[in-house]
């Protein structure tokens, strides 16, 4: 298949990129960077000699209907068009959200409005959707199903969730559209080879990012934001998900889905909730390293335990989360250890530790 993906230079959109060429499909990678580095694509075109799909890359802001619209042309005048379309691009910090919503609903939501527009254009009927497990709020029991209520807390998960709604009404306004809405749990982890990985920029919001950046010594000690919740242990648990898995999930549902109008809602998870201080110590099991960690209050915002029924997608789609813990853990660790400022030289690093000083 002719494939775009947006936002395909990030963390989830370049493990997908490499899942997908290795299925032989021919891909067309747009972004504008605000998140992720060029180093990265140099590392995909590496990790993909040798494989039966390739890619192209194009950057741009998905907001620019122009650049975007030039694109399709340009697959257009080469006799092609594309299958379907990957959605990655979108930004995703929960505080950043709070304190700019205008640039939220902008990049997310008009962002993907802009999208829609030069599909309709181009008669591309296929979008896959990065939506997130935060559409459904401080969860009323647990485990999760794509039917449980819903209700986002913050800014950002209020961005997908209206997203999730505009393709709903766009899928009953066009007999033709399919649109595959795959809500990510947590997603950790990273390519095995060490070359592909999460590259946060500035001081981590998630927590495994964070660990592995105190393990690695770049940072002194980790944070862990409540240890009163009802849970085992009194910190939250979360269902986290190897990010390989995570983009064998959007192989299976864009093959199986693209040509099936109409909208279809998956949850991405393993059904299993680890809590802070499992993740905390399987770091250090694996790393050997100590993690010194601190109690803090709750965050703002924060649930106390969050997972899936992830029984929908492996019925429907035949998919299940085959990684576990270690795999997540270990892959997390050898990506930090190779790249240790990330995807970023040493030179770009200083400059980074000298913005972070200087807003704290
Ligand atoms: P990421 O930031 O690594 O990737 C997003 C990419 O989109 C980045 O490369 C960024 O430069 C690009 N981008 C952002 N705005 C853009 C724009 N206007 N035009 C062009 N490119 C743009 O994030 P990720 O973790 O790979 O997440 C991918 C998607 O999955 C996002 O939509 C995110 O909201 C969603 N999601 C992520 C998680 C998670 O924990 N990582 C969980 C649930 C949902
Ligand atoms: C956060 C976002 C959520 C988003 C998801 C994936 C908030 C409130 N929620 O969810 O919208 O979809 O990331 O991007 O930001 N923790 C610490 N110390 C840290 C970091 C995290 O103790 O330094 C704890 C958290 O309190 C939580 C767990 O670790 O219990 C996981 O946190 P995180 O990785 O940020 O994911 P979510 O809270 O699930």
């Amino acid at each position: 298949m002719n494939i775009l993906l947006t936002g395909g230079a990030g963390y989830i959109g370049s493990h997908t990129a490499l899942a997908l060429m290795a299925r032989g499909h021919q891909l067309v990678l747009v972004d504008n960077f605000s998140n992720s580095q060029p180093e990265v694509l140099k590392r995909l075109s590496n990790l993909s000699q040798g494989m039966p799909g390739s890619f192209d890359f194009h950057q741009l802001d998905i907001c620019d209907a122009k650049a975007l619209a030039a694109v399709f042309a340009a697959k257009a005048a080469a006799g092609q068009h594309f299958d379907a379309v990957i959605h990655f691009a979108g930004l995703k910090a929960v505080g950043e959200s709070a304190r700019e919503p205008l640039k939220y609903y902008q990049h997310n939501v008009a962002g993907t409005v802009t999208l829609l527009n030069v599909m309709q254009q181009y008669q591309v009927n296929c979008l896959v959707f990065s939506s997130s497990a935060t559409v459904y709020g401080d969860p009323q029991s647990l485990p999760l199903t794509e039917q449980s209520p819903t209700g986002p807390q913050s800014v950002y998960g209020r961005s997908k969730f209206m997203v999730e709604h505009i393709l709903a009404d766009y899928c009953a306004a066009n007999a033709a559209f399919s649109a595959v809405v795959l809500r990510y749990f947590n997603p950790v982890g990273a390519h095995p080879s060490g070359q592909l990985g999460e590259d946060p920029q500035g001081i981590p919001n998630n927590l495994l990012p964070f660990i592995s950046q105190v393990a690695v010594g770049r940072r002194e000690a980790l944070t862990v934001f409540g240890n009163d919740y009802p849970t085992p242990d009194g910190t939250g648990v979360r269902d986290y998900i190897h990010v390989l898995d995570l983009a064998d999930g959007h192989v299976r549902a864009l093959e199986q889905l693209c040509n099936q109008a109409g909208q279809h809602l998956f949850n991405l998870g393993t059904g299993q909730g680890y809590s802070v201080l499992e993740m905390v110590e399987a770091f250090r099991q694996v790393s050997g390293h100590p993690i010194p960690l601190h109690f803090a209050p709750r965050r703002p915002g924060d649930v106390s335990a969050c997972y899936a029924d992830a029984g929908k997608a492996r019925q429907q789609l035949g998919w299940q989360a085959q990684l576990n813990l270690t795999d997540m853990v270990s892959d997390t660790w050898r990506w930090q250890q190779q790249n240790p400022q990330g995807y970023r030289t040493a030179n770009q690093a200083v400059g980074t530790a000298v913005e972070e000083n200087a807003d704290v």
